[in-house]
């Protein structure tokens, strides 16, 4: 701290400090609005920084001056045992969408209608942000609460957390002399821009963490954390959108209670469009469509809201959303390029896997250069040929793949795309069984398969080593000094040193990495070894059910059939890889050189682990939009759950994403409780 304390003659009586202290709280509440909400400092970090380092050194001396509202306390609060909830004064409604010019245009025709008017309607538009709406309640100018939207009628108390949000104002700012308006509910969206999001994930993949699947999932992550000292930390950021109750003076239109918000401190969107009429909605519709890809935050469309007040109240809302207000949604994330090449990729288990090297092109601000046709038949159908301008699509964090054809693009100079005969990489034969949508290498030591085995074996939720990257199971491949992951426990540090970017301290590490994690859980020992469809998930189910590896390798097809989530095909690839002789010997190999599946009943036994997820079966329906079902399965099962593929009266829960087909009504019929996606949010990350 700067050394001007004045220590000097004359005592500083309580009365100078907590004037002092006043002054700093709010000459720094200014300076957050003037940073954080305008974008426009009128001081330097350093200067700022100052001033916190003051206040902070003057608190911690003075405890009796504390003050919960202080801007002192970004930095969070202990942890709470749980959430309260609350109930909204006002519920929180939700949008209708249109996905149409036509939509929009028949949502103008029943505001008209309902009014009983022709006049051309004002509407106010602003961006839709993907983000997690909160409700943010003042009492006499202070922040007093905060809560999630959850399910419109109620929410969970997130006070401490929001209170971390530094553009989230902790005092009402009034011109001199003017009183706060006694209560003040206002409701935004809670987001954590692009850039942050991507700085958050790497950071996060650093510390050995897992990485948000989109930055919607890591604010809703970061807002429903216990400790508020860990949101602290996470760049969450807020839009105001609207107000709930308020005792005071009430705006007359949207854009004017806009406008009030601002000044009260809040951050409100710069783009939002004032007072326009329904052309002008559709042209800003594009507008922003044609810049959602530059902006830092996502954004997923246009709420169109009836500016005036008055006529928002005589339109009023159906039982979950408001007559006066429509969400345009936008298309999904596609670009168009061109086919460069169709080159084959071999898996693990043999599976050849076309993929379309594309001339590079950003879809949703991520560079795109490949993108997988999954196999001959879809190839096929949507005859995809070398050379082909074609539409390609990104959802989340999936791999971007082809959607169609542009045919008029075509100019007779494509190729059509032949499957190999023979494998690429080792010129094996290549067969495709009757009904399997896949060729496979039949070649079992395959490099190309031998690579992917040991790549899998080596990576996270199996012996996840540390330093065993692609790059180097190649060398090791094609160097021949391993030819199965069995032989990873014999490699040595004078071995490893011969190899390219490999100096003795890595050669070390590496060794010290492999030997250090022979002690394995059952279940990602099972997962390791590779066994055709037998994931994390299914690699879980057997561990708990057999308990051991010999039980688990001695099950009948029938017996693992009786698992609740392993069908027959599963339990066929199950017991045709335990009787492979090749098989059996490298599992006895891996054993003898000192590895050890254990029981860790902590992380087997889904039951014992504390979330409200653990223990319960879940099943996925329909499309999810906020992660893709496999992104869903992942998350559930490291909460401790279950994801099986049926409905049955054992299931706790079926998610229903968009389009949900007969399990919702089986589950309807068996009143298994209905998740929708946001639902299913609430819960991981509780
Ligand atoms: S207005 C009654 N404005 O969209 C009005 N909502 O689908 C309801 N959202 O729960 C909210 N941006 O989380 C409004 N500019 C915006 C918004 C917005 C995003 C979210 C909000 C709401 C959901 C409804």
């Amino acid at each position: 701290m700067p050394k001007n304390t004045p220590e000097s003659s004359r005592p500083r009586t309580i009365e100078v400090i907590r004037r002092e202290i006043e002054t700093l709280r709010r000459e720094l509440h200014h300076h957050n609005y003037r940073y954080h909400v305008l974008d426009d400092p009128e001081i330097s970090d350093a200067e700022y920084d100052r001033k916190l380092r003051r206040l902070m050194d003057l608190e911690a001396a003075h405890p009796e001056l504390a003050d919960p509202d202080s801007p002192s306390v970004r930095v969070g609060a202990p942890p709470l045992e749980r959430f309260e909830t609350v109930r909204h004064s006002i519920p929180m409604l939700s949008l209708d969408n249109a996905f149409s010019d036509g939509d929009l245009l028949d949502f103008d025709r029943r505001v008209k209608r309902h009014l009983g008017v022709q006049d051309e309607i004002r509407y106010t538009a602003e961006p839709k942000l993907d983000g997690i709406a909160v409700e943010l309640v003042y009492r006499g100018g202070r922040l007093a609460l905060a809560s999630t939207r959850g399910d419109g009628l109620t929410g969970e108390v997130i006070t401490e957390n929001v209170r971390t949000i530094r553009t989230v104002p902790l005092v009402l700012q009034t011109p001199k002399g003017d009183a706060p308006p006694t209560l003040l509910e206002v409701r935004g969206e809670v987001f954590i821009g692009l850039g942050a999001f991507k700085r958050l994930n790497a950071n996060r993949l650093k510390n050995d963490l897992p990485p948000f699947a989109n930055p919607r999932n890591a604010a809703a992550g970061s807002l429903r954390q216990l400790d508020s000292r860990i949101t602290a930390e996470r760049p969450l950021e807020i839009f105001c959108y609207g107000m709930g109750r308020i005792e005071g003076e009430i705006p007359e239109s949207h854009w004017e209670m806009l406008e009030y918000l601002k000044r009260l401190g809040f951050r409100i969107n710069p783009l939002v469009r004032p007072r326009i009429k329904i052309p002008e909605v559709l042209d800003y519709y594009r507008e922003l469509a044609a810049m959602r890809h530059s902006l830092d935050y996502d954004i997923d469309g246009t709420v169109v809201k009836v500016d005036d007040i008055d006529l928002q109240r005589r339109l009023g809302a159906k039982s979950r959303s408001p007559r006066w207000a429509l969400a345009y949604k936008f298309e999904a994330v596609q670009e168009t390029t061109r086919v460069l090449s169709i080159e084959v990729q071999v898996g693990r288990t043999g599976a050849l896997t076309p993929v379309a090297r594309l001339d590079p092109v950003s879809v949703g601000g991520v560079t795109v250069s490949n993108a997988t046709l999954h196999n001959e038949d879809e190839i096929r159908r949507k005859d995809v040929r070398i050379g082909d301008t074609v539409l390609v699509q990104r959802a989340g964090d999936v791999i971007p793949e082809v959607v169609k054809v542009i045919e008029s693009r075509r100019t007779g100079e494509e190729t059509v795309f032949q499957m190999p005969g023979r494998c690429p990489v080792c010129d094996g034969g290549v067969e495709r069984n009757a009904g399997e949508a896949a060729s496979r290498c039949m070649n079992m030591n395959c490099p190309a398969q031998i690579k992917a085995r040991i790549r899998h074996f080596a990576a996270k939720g199996a012996f996840d080593i540390d330093g065993l990257g692609a790059k180097l199971v190649n060398q090791l491949v094609e160097k021949e000094i391993i030819t199965s992951y069995a032989d990873l426990f014999h490699l040595d540090e004078d071995t490893l040193q011969g190899l390219e970017r490999m100096g003795p301290k890595s050669a070390r590490n590496l060794v010290e990495a492999i030997q250090s994690g022979k002690r394995i859980p059952l279940r990602r020992f099972l997962y390791s070894l590779g066994i055709r469809h037998v994931g994390e998930s299914v690699a879980g189910l057997l561990a708990v059910h057999f308990q051991s590896l010999e039980r688990t390798m001695a099950a009948s097809r029938e017996e693992l059939e009786g698992i609740e989530g392993v069908g027959p095909e599963i339990a066929d690839s199950i017991r045709h890889f335990f009787d492979q002789e090749e098989n059996r010997k490298t599992i006895q190999r891996i054993l003898d050189s000192g590895v050890e599946p254990f029981l860790d009943f902590a992380y087997e036994d889904a039951g014992k682990t504390d979330s409200p997820i653990a223990g319960k079966v879940f099943v996925l329906t329909g499309t999810l939009t906020s992660m893709t079902r496999s992104e869903a399965k992942k998350r559930i099962e490291s909460a401790g759950g279950k994801v099986t593929g049926s409905v049955s009266k054992n299931t706790d829960y079926l998610v229903a994403g968009d389009k949900p087909g007969s399990k919702l009504k089986k589950a309807e019929t068996l009143d298994i409780q209905v998740l929708d996606e946001a639902k299913l949010a609430d819960l991981l990350y509780r």
